[in-house]
């Protein structure tokens, strides 16, 4: 997918903590990314890291002295925000948080800040010792900058470059480009509730055996970043794969339909939208053994029998006040007839209809929308891309 950060041009502020070594491959990062990085750096940061090595990453000259002359009329202050998209902090101190809160203007980052154009957007990622963050002075200011407008990432809790632990590690890059880039999309789920399962299920024949379907969760997982990037509060409910949870997603873990089906059920009262992606295998093994079955020297072969599991999706339609609910359909054929018949069939508004073959563990995929009034293509593209497009269909028809 091409990144919402390409052709953006970002003012890329460090102030002084250790996390400066971190921003270097930040910056990398939004380069690689296609985004113009501006970095402008603290005098306290250049302690930290050196402004040759941003000046070399960035690709741009850095800023460090509001007395900077090679701007020709000496205001950097004003001339570096005129024409960019966002201001990113990070680290942001302590002391700056302070700054910003009291709208001090002593050095060239903070008067910056101040001057920036009011649609400019300020995002901070602080960085801070555990104790200086959780300081009573400190919160105060982080939440006056809130209240002004200004989009604090994190902290994270963790261990911390001084040997304590707890909160006010700054979020790490990837954490911080995937704030960026949600960012820069429109918020057309703010504040739904999101519930979406992904992956396949695995039915246990034994302690060590199982059977399973073929679903590497690559699409439901980037339905659910898509979501939260539109602003959705999500939960992703998972069968075993080997992606990583997407950033701001909790994800429940699950192996079975039984056990999935169970946790949709747990959450779907506060749901306003229920996606299921997942590949829910249709029969468990009704006499799955508490011991693994051995292998007898005759050559038996055990002789298993299946049992329906439950259908999630279904379950999910037949409540008295259902969420907007979308299922999934993966196909081999005649994927407009069948698309169509299991959207009824199903009792639900919207059903995404691919073809099992071209998808399973790609990149890339093509869809199908079926609702009420037809059919819609969604062309081959890669699975964000797609999400993102599914996303935006989804909320245009809640
Ligand atoms: O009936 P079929 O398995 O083709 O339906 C696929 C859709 O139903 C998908 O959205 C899938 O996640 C959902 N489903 C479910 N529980 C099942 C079987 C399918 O939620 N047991």
């Amino acid at each position: 997918m091409i990144s919402r950060l390409a052709g953006k041009k970002i003012v890329l502020g460090l102030t002084g903590g250790i996390a400066c070594y971190k921003v270097a491959d930040l910056c990398r990062s939004l380069i690689k990314l296609g985004a113009q990085v501006q970095v402008v750096m603290t005098q306290s940061a250049t302690q930290f890291i050196t402004p040759v090595t941003m000046q070399a990453l960035s690709g741009n000259v850095v800023y460090t002295d509001q007395w900077d002359a090679r701007i020709t009329n000496n205001m950097p202050h004003i001339d570096l925000t005129r024409d960019a998209d966002a201001i990113l902090i990070a680290p942001c101190s302590t002391n700056f948080i302070y700054k910003l809160a009291h709208g001090a203007c002593d050095d060239l980052l903070s008067t910056l800040c101040i001057a920036r154009p009011a649609t400019l957007p300020l995002f901070i990622a602080p960085a801070m010792n555990v104790e200086m963050w959780s300081n009573a002075a400190t919160q105060r200011n982080v939440a006056q900058v809130k209240q002004d407008g200004v989009n604090v990432f994190g902290p994270a809790a963790g261990d911390q470059a001084c040997g304590e632990t707890g909160m006010g590690r700054m979020l790490e890059p990837e954490q911080i480009l995937a704030e960026l880039e949600a960012a820069f999309q429109a918020k057309t789920l703010a504040g739904k509730r999101v519930l979406i399962t992904a992956g396949p299920t695995f039915e246990a024949i034994d302690p060590v055996r199982g059977i399973t379907n073929l679903s590497s969760g690559k699409m439901g997982y980037a339905i659910a970043q898509a979501a939260w990037e539109a602003g959705a509060i999500v939960t992703l409910i998972s069968g075993p794969t080997a992606l990583n949870t997407p950033y701001g997603v909790p994800r429940l873990q699950v192996q079975s339909a039984q056990q999935m089906h169970d946790a949709v059920m747990a959450q779907i009262g506060a749901q306003d939208i229920f996606i299921a992606v997942a590949a829910v295998a249709d029969w468990r093994v009704a006499n799955a053994s508490d011991q693994k079955i051995k292998k007898t020297s005759e050559g038996d072969t055990p002789q298993l029998t299946f049992t329906p599991n439950p259908d999630i999706l279904a379950s999910v339609a037949a409540l008295a006040k259902p969420p907007y609910c979308v299922g999934f359909a993966a196909e081999s054929e005649n994927l407009l007839a069948y698309g169509a018949a299991k959207r009824i069939k199903k009792n639900i508004p919207l059903l995404v209809g691919n073809i099992g073959h071209q998808t399973f563990g790609k990149d890339e995929n093509e869809l199908v929308l079926f609702d009420a009034d037809g059919h819609q293509a969604l062309p081959k593209a890669d699975k964000q891309t797609l999400a993102n497009q599914l996303i935006t269909e989804i909320s245009k028809r809640i």
